[in-house]
């Protein structure tokens, strides 16, 4: 059974065919000169895709990538409904179809913030890319989707999976925490999972968000004196919301502080802006990053088998 990537997810599904007893086969994708994408399925690979399931890694991130998801998935579809024919005359032009059977698993899920109208006029725009991606497969394996609720009902079955017994388990084995502190409310979740599984003192904070580059924390008695401290978000964008959490911490007697996240965005100068916060940085292999230390693949390979039973 193959495992196919384009361009976004070759690391990651080279990780993950050997965990599902699949092959790990790269697809053409590349750019034409003025930017548009182009991707193919390479001769040689049409006889396996058309041999059973296909798993597709790929991100939808950034706005490239939700496209070449979305031309990835309708060229394995073509093929396997053995529609090959094709200016060049190249033969087979057509082959019996094979069934649809094609999975996707994302690792990192971009516009996944936009799963609200905040304001009047917006699109959700998480929900739409949800719906275009569910056209075109028969089932999705997400990894820490920022807030699953906005795709439980897609026209395909999708599974939420977590990075965060991996995560537990860098921090074990690297930092070995007393504390474990999530950043806001809605990392709650994920942040307490990581604090259960390694035995370890838990809260969080309350944030608010004043503009992309600005939170403010309100101030909380944290019992973190003396103690080592992970800091557990999804992802980490600006870093803004670790180095406030971090403050505090600081502030509070924490005598090291650690930031662990699955999806390590780190836009302009974050890693610069964390080192001056934090004793570590922790990230997944979601994004390409300096601090993927983290394989997101055994989440994803538990999605995906209860995906295709
Ligand atoms: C927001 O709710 C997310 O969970 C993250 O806390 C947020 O996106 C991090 O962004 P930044 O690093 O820019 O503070």
């Amino acid at each position: 059974m193959p495992v196919v990537s384009g361009s976004s997810g070759r690391a990651i599904a080279e990780s993950l065919a050997p965990l599902l007893d699949m092959e790990h086969l790269e697809l053409i994708s590349r750019r034409f000169p003025d930017g548009e994408g182009y991707v193919r399925v390479p001769s040689e690979s049409i006889e396996s895709v058309r041999s059973e399931p296909v798993v597709l890694v790929s991100n939808t991130y950034p706005d490239s990538g939700v496209l070449e998801t979305i031309l990835l998935l309708e060229a394995i579809s073509s093929v396997r409904a053995g529609e090959l024919s094709n200016y060049k005359g190249l033969e087979p032009q057509s082959l019996p179809d094979v069934g649809s059977e094609i999975y996707l698993a994302i690792p990192y899920f971009g516009y996944s913030r936009q799963d609200k109208r905040f304001s009047p006029g917006e699109t959700i725009s998480a929900r739409v890319i949800g719906d275009m991606l569910a056209r075109c497969c028969d089932g999705i394996a997400i990894l820490d989707l920022h807030a699953p609720a906005i795709l439980e009902d897609l026209s395909v079955p999708v599974e939420f999976v977590s990075a965060m017994p991996e995560i537990a388990a860098r921090l074990s084995n690297e930092v070995n925490p007393d504390f474990i502190l999530s950043p806001d409310k809605g990392a709650i979740d994920r942040a307490s999972e990581v604090a259960t599984i390694g035995g370890w003192d838990f809260s969080y904070l309350e944030k608010t968000r004043i503009d992309a580059h600005t939170i403010e924390h309100t101030p909380k008695d944290l019992d973190v004196n003396g103690k080592v401290v992970a800091i557990v978000d999804d992802m980490i964008s600006t870093g803004g919301t670790i180095c406030r959490a971090s403050d505090a911490l600081h502030k509070q007697g924490a005598t090291e502080v650690h930031a662990a996240c699955t999806h390590g965005l780190f836009t302009a100068g974050a890693i610069s802006r964390l080192s001056n916060h934090v004793d570590g940085v922790h990230s997944t292999d979601s994004l390409p990053n300096p601090r993927a230390v983290v394989s997101t693949a055994p989440a994803l390979a538990r999605g995906l088998r209860k995906l295709m039973g």
